[in-house]
């Protein structure tokens, strides 16, 4: 049996990767990942905004740098190499000791000098860069149409400028547009695609009368909806498509490979069940896999999506009479 797999270039020994969290920014963790067999691992986002946030803040406190902005802008390339050390220092110890394949993860809100430090984590010995753009989301009422789309392609197309890893951006699911966003990334240079990131989803306490937040990890309900858009994306573009959201055993692994992702990415799971949980969902892959006689992941990669017939079931928005006969 041979669960090995090619992603963003990237040799893995099986089509599993743990997205990210804060159970990736600890080397401990990822050991572990790396024992309990997966792919490769997805280090915690750095936020852009929040780095910036930090050293607004240091600045903020000392009167000087009013005085003094020259002083200020020299102060804060120097912050931002301090406050991001710790990150490159994760991505250094994580390749000295581990072999799995290290994805960083950035969070980039501009596509301004920031994306230099692309090449700092480069440096440090990253396999490839997520760039998570969650914090571009159509909530402005003046934004232009594609402002979005273009803003994310300039940021993806400025970081390839700089460095020589795969890039592989991590989408949200509001754009107006998805196969035509998901070419114009392919276009700036995009090695592939996570769909889709997950965010706190608002909720309202009916007797307290506000607003709560507390649902922060998946369902297994909720992978259809990358599940459509994996069907429907691996048809258009030729990028690789990472799969993530309600991903919580080999059913998800097995429905999302059919339909076409190149790797699946797990997170909640592992906050439900624990690391050791990686190798259930291998070996019951490979069971299922037995099963059915496949013996590489190739031989049942896109086989939903590559016969049109059921191609068009990925494209199909209303319900039809004679599903809904049956209710
Ligand atoms: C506690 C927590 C922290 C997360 N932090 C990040 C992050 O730093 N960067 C990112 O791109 N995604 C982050 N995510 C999103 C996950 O990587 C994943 O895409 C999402 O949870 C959906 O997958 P799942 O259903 O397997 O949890 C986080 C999720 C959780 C639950």
């Amino acid at each position: 049996m041979n669960l090995s797999t090619r992603y963003l270039g990237l040799n893995l020994q099986n089509p599993l990767v743990v997205s990210a969290s804060p159970l990736t920014n600890k080397i401990e963790n990822i050991r572990i990942c790396e024992e309990q067999g997966v792919g490769a691992v997805v280090l915690r986002s750095l936020f852009e905004e929040q780095i910036n946030d930090e050293i607004d803040a240091k600045l903020d406190q000392e009167d000087m740098y009013f005085w003094y902005p020259e002083a200020a802008d020299h102060i804060k390339n120097i912050s931002k190499e301090q406050v991001t050390q710790p990150y490159l220092k994760l991505i250094e110890k994580a390749k000295r000791e581990v072999s799995i394949p290290i994805i960083a993860s950035v969070n980039c809100f501009s596509a301004g000098d920031w994306v230099v430090f692309a090449k700092n984590i480069e440096s440090a010995g990253a396999d490839a860069l997520e760039l998570n753009v969650s914090t571009h989301l159509p909530y402005d009422e003046k934004m232009e149409e594609h402002h979005l789309e273009d803003t994310i392609a300039a940021i993806v197309a400025n970081i390839k400028s700089q460095v020589n890893i795969p890039v592989v951006v991590k989408l949200h699911p509001y754009f107006s547009n998805i196969i035509a966003t998901a070419k114009q990334l392919e276009r700036s240079g995009a090695n592939g695609l996570v769909l889709f990131n997950r965010f706190y989803r608002p909720d309202i306490d009916i007797e307290r009368l506000e607003v709560i937040s507390d649902n922060y990890l998946s369902t297994t309900k909720e992978m259809t909806h990358s599940l459509r858009w994996i069907g429907v994306l691996s048809r258009h573009v030729s990028c690789d498509l990472a799969a993530s959201t309600g991903i919580h055993g080999y059913e998800e692994v097995v429905k999302q490979l059919l339909a076409g992702a190149t790797v699946t990415q797990i997170c909640s799971v592992l906050y439900i069940k624990g690391l050791k949980h990686i190798s259930t969902i291998l070996n019951d892959l490979e069971t299922w896999m037995k099963t059915k006689e496949f013996t590489t992941i190739d031989d049942f990669k896109g086989l939903i999506t590559d016969n049109r017939l059921n191609s068009a079931n990925f494209e199909q928005i209303q319900f039809i009479e004679k599903n809904v006969r049956a209710l």
